[in-house]
């Protein structure tokens, strides 16, 4: 079966945009957030037009709908991640997901002089929160460096540090280089010769991996993998930590108030079991809906075909890209894993006039540091220029692509 592109836009009211200049959208910053199919603005809608009430409090119909429909979602996104629902706990996204890991396992289960191994090919979001565990208990961070040549992990470094590492954080597959890192590799090495032998506790940042890859959590042997549904065509301010048996029960509460406690007297509280200790307050009821929603929409597809189809855009645009004069592509797009981010640099022209022109013609793509400024450094650079491909991008609109920065590219320089 091919997917059948056609079917697959029609869902998605925005790619039928076209602007005043007459040039229709070319949605090419998905790794930035993804677009969302009319299934899940309508399960969203019909939350808020038909269901919309508080959860887990009430007893009249509209809470006992909207807190089943709740609870449902969690059990459909779990199936997918391939998790107990209860080791899911909802979050705002990959970041508030890596700092609850931060604060409600690192803050207590590491201590001064601990080594957390990161690298230099973080996302901020598996930075910074490690930068301030460091600050305020003295873990000692270090970082597996990037092979600015073959833009990979320096796994012989990671060989070299893994058996004094407490804890390990890795990107999953980069944002900024579309590289997929080797995690299965990575987690087998932490679990053997990590920390001492006794095995080093893993998480990883999989935002861009969620988009074409359904992790199966468990069987990865993973203990924290963070991730947000907005990459994956569900909503933004929505995503998950996911957790392992193992380490659910060491993770202590973060954010404290209400729905979060079994029973609370002024001078002390008990506090529910998981998901619920960890979601204090009123969550997000329609994000989680709508999340549900994209995954069911997902469904309907092999996601390794899907996988095959961005990685197939991603490789036919670097590659055209790298016949053009004077640009540089970063990322090493020849292999069957990654992702559909294609960054780039022009050697004269600043990447920002470029998304400019690029802008005119209808084509949307990134810009910046993409939250990666160590990553820059080790490239020796400030920014790219990347374009991102999901599943309802075609052949059609890289090749536009590419045309279109080739003509600016003759105009300005
Ligand atoms: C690799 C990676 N990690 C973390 C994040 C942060 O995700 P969010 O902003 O949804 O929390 C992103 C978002 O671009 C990302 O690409």
């Amino acid at each position: 079966m091919t997917l059948d592109l056609e079917a697959i836009r029609a869902d998605f009211p925005i790619l039928s945009r076209v602007f005043p200049s007459g040039h229709p959208l070319v949605y090419l910053d998905n790794a930035a957030t993804t677009q969302k199919p009319r299934q899940v603005i309508q399960a969203m809608t019909d939350y808020y037009e038909q269901h919309n009430s508080n959860v887990h409090r009430a007893v009249h119909t509209l809470a006992a709908e909207a807190t089943a429909a709740y609870e449902e979602a969690r059990i459909t996104i779990s199936d997918w991640f391939g998790l107990e629902p209860h080791r899911l706990l909802y979050t705002s996204g990959t970041t508030e997901a890596i700092n609850l890991c931060a604060h409600a396992w690192g803050r207590s289960n590491l201590e001064k002089g601990d080594v957390v191994l990161l690298t230099e090919m973080e996302h901020h979001s598996d930075l910074i929160p490690w930068q301030m565990l460091a600050k305020d208990i003295g873990v000692e961070l270090r970082f597996v460096p990037v092979d600015p040549e073959t833009y990979t992990l320096d796994m012989d470094a990671f060989e070299a540090t893994i058996g004094e590492a407490k804890f390990v954080g890795c990107v999953h597959t980069s944002n900024v280089l579309g590289v997929r890192n080797p995690v299965e590799r990575i987690i087998e090495l932490a679990k053997t010769r990590g920390n001492g032998g006794d095995g080093a506790v893993v998480l990883l940042d999989s935002a861009q991996a969620v988009a074409h890859d359904r992790l199966g959590f468990d069987a990865m042997g993973v203990d924290f993998a963070a991730c947000s549904a907005h990459k994956m065509c569900g909503p933004t301010g929505m995503g998950a930590l996911l957790v392992s048996e193992d380490r659910i029960g060491e993770m202590t509460h973060f954010l404290g108030g209400g729905d979060m406690i079994e029973e609370a007297w002024l001078d002390h509280a008990t506090y529910q079991p998981p998901p619920h200790r960890f979601e204090a307050g009123t969550p997000k009821i329609a994000e989680a809906i709508g999340w549900a929603a994209a995954i069911d929409w997902l469904s309907q597809f092999d996601m390794q075909e899907v996988s095959a189809h961005i990685l197939g855009l991603a490789r036919h645009t670097a590659a055209e890209l790298k016949q053009i004069e004077g640009i540089t592509v970063y990322g090493d797009h020849e292999g069957d894993l990654g992702s559909g981010a294609v960054s780039f640099l022009h050697d004269t022209l600043h990447s920002e006039d470029l998304a400019h022109f690029l802008d005119a013609g209808g084509f949307a793509v990134r810009t910046g540091h993409h939250c990666a400024q160590p990553l820059m450094r080790r490239l020796g650079i400030s920014a790219t220029n990347r374009a991102s491909f999901y599943l309802y991008n075609t052949m059609e609109e890289a090749d536009a692509f590419v045309t279109h920065l080739k003509g600016v590219i003759d105009r300005l320089s």
